[in-house]
């Protein structure tokens, strides 16, 4: 049996769960509705987020999950513009593909709105003036840009200008993408205003912020002290702020796309969205439960998770419960485990540069297959580091793990009872101690599945619930049940009807994880009823109940497939660098010219011309290439760090340009006696300066 404790992964807690609360609100992110959803969403937020709720409804407890779309905010409005339709033509577009990625992934949503819902209007503004008539906004008077021809406020995305930086165009007024300083629009040379080109001017506007300050006491106790739970990623970006010290945050925006201030003397103000978009968790409650939805929010016996991304961490932790708690009448969240990004072969999932796999596309290409991703992306997820989605660990797991261990142990189950007992469940004899074993091994899992997701950490709970198939799967092939046959059918009924009794706890335990598989899987079973509290228990499938002819649960995925998105992306790599080259071609701008020498100092450079007469790599340094130039009065050795743009023989007989008189120095352990002038490319590329036609060795350049 210690083979089979080995499989299992020894598990530390720090905590225990607090038992009294009657009911948990879980909320995830609500997606930015300006482009559709792809696998970092389903990782970072929204599967985990689910294999909680599900765990949870499982168990029997009475839980909420509460999704939407974010539908304001600046971006929305920029697209909008860029393609000539209005910001709801935008959100409508996107909001309903983004649900339809989340009904068709599985994502068990109680309500799945949006924050341009008239409920969400109402329930916004009037949060706003509560806050507002309890006195508990300051009010700010600052210069912001303004757009005179178009006549609006500019946000800082809407102005471009040279990064003070990196002297780059086009940088924003937020960030430059090129250096990627966070910049401030006062910061940019030449700022310019991307609605009408002209130049902006700097207007007095006055803003609602939220003092913060005032809240950073409660927020240190409250986090730093009674909530050490915490993930660490998520407490100590929350210390990190909290460390630096709070400043007031504007919740208000000139913007004419958003939720309009609900006070006189706001013309042309909307909540910022940052203000609004938290809020429509309660809202999407209020409207899936108009009279009943205050309990999930205002009573101290119900816990509020909040699933999100590591970017969101601020605004969950420190902003949003402030805000809960100038209102007055909310509970705060208990936890917010937030995950880290998923990157995609390595590189960080891009909108812009289009390198994601869309929830979409991937069900047009792998139908059917939702619990695949699902379980690939639990297997990587990023609950403590950055982790990569790779196409091959894709495949991978899905043939060795889902196929090899899950599937074929229900295969193989169901196969057996069909081909010795008509395919029902035959009676159980006295047990061995091998199968009280293995049975007291399926029973430790469930303690560890539990502890785990009350904990979330999804990616250990799904190794366990694997842990279980392992189990079983080790249980036939120990047993050997198709031996037996011959000699001991009433072993092969125990062995059998013990393995079908594994098969329904892998229905429930995957449930979570992977809840289509488990739906076929119960089909399979005919088990009509079941619940977290059945895991471990014998007797889910009675002696003399039918079980159907086994479906495969999970297909075997070929080479080809595999091959044909790694392709894919290798396309859109390849576009997006020549892309990258054309427009740093188009915006090179020469580096500014020195100041003015006098011409002696010009003459005590020695520049002169020579012919490579050998050209090698230098051993252990990759980036250097010793040269032999034929410098008119002999032989001198050159290193040059080019190695990595250049065939040493394509240089030889060339000649080249060098300066002859540093002072030699060791590189790697080579004297070289010069320097070999070259141009740097766009793309980094040294270019050797040559002579356009041949000359003398050893003549001087001037
Ligand atoms: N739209 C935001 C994002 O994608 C998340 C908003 S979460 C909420 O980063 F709290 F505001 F709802
Ligand atoms: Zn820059």
């Amino acid at each position: 049996m210690s083979s089979m404790k080995r499989l299992r992964k020894k598990n530390n807690f720090q905590f225990s769960i607090d038992m009294t609360y009657k009911r948990t609100t879980v909320t995830s992110a609500l997606p930015y509705a300006n482009g559709p959803v792809h696998i970092g969403h389903l990782a970072g937020v929204y599967v985990p987020a689910d294999i909680y709720v599900r765990y949870l409804r499982l168990k029997g407890e009475d839980v909420l999950f509460i999704g939407g779309s974010d539908e304001h905010g600046v971006p929305i409005t920029i697209k909008a513009r860029r393609e000539g339709v209005t910001p709801q033509d935008i959100v409508d577009r996107y909001h309903n593909l983004i649900k339809k990625s989340f009904e068709e992934f599985g994502i068990s949503f109680d309500i799945y709105s949006r924050t341009t819902s008239a409920t969400h209007r109402q329930v916004a503004s009037d949060f706003f003036k509560t806050l507002y008539d309890k006195d508990e906004f300051i009010t700010k008077e600052s210069e912001q840009y303004y757009d005179e021809e178009a006549g609006v406020f500019l946000a800082d995305r809407y102005i471009t200008g040279e990064c003070p930086r990196c002297h780059e165009q086009g940088a924003y007024g937020d960030q430059c993408e090129k250096c990627g300083s966070t910049l401030s629009p006062d910061e940019l040379i030449n700022p310019k205003s991307t609605i009408s080109g002209s130049v902006p001017v700097k207007r007095m506007t006055k803003h609602w912020y939220l003092p913060l300050d005032r809240h950073e006491e409660w927020l240190r106790k409250w986090i730093l002290e009674d909530h050490k739970e915490w993930r660490p990623n998520v407490y100590g970006q929350c210390k990190s702020w909290l460390d630096m010290h709070l400043q007031p945050r504007a919740v208000s925006r000139d913007l004419d796309w958003g939720i309009p201030l609900p006070i006189d003397n706001a013309k042309g103000k909307v909540l910022y969205v940052w203000f609004d978009a938290p809020i429509g968790y309660i809202s999407n409650t209020k409207e899936l439960l108009p009279n009943d939805w205050e309990k999930w929010w205002k009573s101290p016996d119900t816990r509020l998770i909040h699933f999100i991304g590591k970017d969101n961490i601020v605004f969950h932790c420190i902003v949003f419960p402030a805000m809960l708690k100038a209102e007055g009448s909310f509970i705060l969240p208990d936890n917010v485990p937030a995950n880290e990004f998923l990157n995609l072969e390595g590189d960080k999932i891009s909108t812009s540069r289009n390198w994601a796999v869309w929830l979409h596309e991937y069900l047009a290409d792998f139908p059917g297959k939702q619990d695949v991703l699902r379980y690939v992306l639990t297997a990587n997820a990023p609950e403590t580091k950055d982790n990569d989605f790779t196409w091959r660990d894709f495949q991978a797991r899905n043939n060795n793990e889902l196929v090899a261990i899950y599937g074929n142990f229900v295969n193989r189950t169901l196969v057996l009872t069909h081909k010795y007992f008509e395919g029902k469940v035959p009676e159980r004899g006295e047990l061995t101690e091998y199968d009280n074993a293995t049975l007291k091994e399926f029973v430790d899992v469930k303690a560890e599945v539990e502890k785990l997701l009350d904990n979330f950490k999804f990616r250990d709970a799904q190794k366990e619930a694997m842990n279980l198939a392992r189990i079983g799967n080790k249980y036939l092939a120990d047993t050997e049940p198709w031996k037996l046959a011959k000699t001991d059918m009433g072993r092969v009924a125990t062995i059998l009807n013990i393995s079908l009794q594994i098969t329904a706890n892998l229905a429930i335990a995957f449930e979570p994880f992977l809840p289509f598989s488990s739906k076929k899987l119960r089909d399979m079973l005919n088990l009509t009823s079941w619940s977290w509290s059945n895991l471990g228990s014998l007797d889910m499938l009675p002696a003399g109940a039918v079980v159907n002819k086994p479906e495969l649960l999970f297909e075997k995925i070929d080479d080809a497939p595999i091959e044909a998105q790694i392709k894919r992306l290798d396309e859109i790599k390849k576009q997006n660098e020549e892309a990258k080259r054309l427009l740093e071609l188009q915006n090179f701008k020469p580096a500014p010219v020195q100041e003015n020498i006098p011409f002696d100092q010009f003459e005590q450079l020695d520049v002169r011309v020579g012919t490579v007469l050998e050209c090698s790599r230098v051993p252990k340094a990759d980036k250097l290439l010793q040269f032999k130039i034929d410098d008119g009065m002999g032989c001198r050795t050159i290193v040059s760090g080019i190695a990595a743009w250049y065939n040493p023989e394509d240089l030889v007989g060339k000649q080249v340009c060098f300066v002859a008189n540093f002072a030699p120095r060791k590189l790697k352990g080579v004297e070289s006696q010069g320097m070999i002038l070259s141009a740097q490319d766009a793309d980094g590329r040294l270019v050797v300066v040559s002579p356009s036609a041949s000359v003398r060795n050893g003549v001087k350049v001037c």
